[in-house]
């Protein structure tokens, strides 16, 4: 299908766009199945619920949108090499250290862990829109992976700039 902007414009554009990682991971009878995604956000604090877009084409998408629960895990700078395993074919587990006790598979020392429940799926072209109800949390010290031209990096936080937004109390962007 023909469309007024062209795929490689697209990815350029997007590529501009600044993520964290996270590794999306569910248990089937089968095993544990997960992969990569940058497209994961937010969506409400009342019920709190979170969204995640998984490719329709992706070996991972049966075993994910067919579980009772999933699990994010938001990776942290040294967790690059998770991000490009879990992107790859072969065992994605294989190596990977998992934090205990939970019915999700969850990435050991990630800076956040969510479980979900299934909340909505909406259909969005290649991609289905998984909308999670985040029924548990943990979370862990450390700087974030991010995901920009790319590449997988790491980010410095200027301090001093984070503390005079802290407390200016507002949702001001420096320009
Ligand atoms: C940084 C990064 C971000 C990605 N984000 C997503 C995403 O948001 N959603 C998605 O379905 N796949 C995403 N992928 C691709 C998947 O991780 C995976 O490669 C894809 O599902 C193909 O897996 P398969 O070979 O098992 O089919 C991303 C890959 C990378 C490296």
């Amino acid at each position: 299908m023909s469309h007024p902007v062209a795929k490689t414009d697209f990815c350029d554009a997007l590529s501009r766009f600044a993520s964290g990682v996270v590794i999306v991971a569910a248990r089937t009878p089968e095993g544990p199945v997960g992969f990569t995604a940058s497209a994961f956000s937010s969506v409400s604090l009342d019920p709190p619920l979170v969204l995640v877009c998984v490719g329709k084409a992706a070996s991972a998408y049966g075993g994910v949108m067919g579980a009772a629960r999933f699990g994010i895990s938001v990776l942290q700078d040294k967790q690059a090499w998770l991000a490009r395993q879990f992107a790859r074919s072969g065992d994605r587990f294989a190596g990977v250290p998992l934090a205990e006790g939970q019915g999700v598979p969850w990435i050991a020392r990630a800076l956040a862990l969510l479980e979900c429940r299934p909340h909505a799926r909406h259909e969005a072209g290649d991609h289905v829109i998984l909308v999670g109800e985040v029924v548990a949390v943990r979370i862990a010290s450390g700087k974030p992976l991010v995901h920009y031209g790319r590449a997988l990096g790491g980010f410095e936080l200027d301090v001093a700039l984070a503390h005079a937004n802290a407390t200016a109390g507002a949702s001001r962007v420096e320009s």
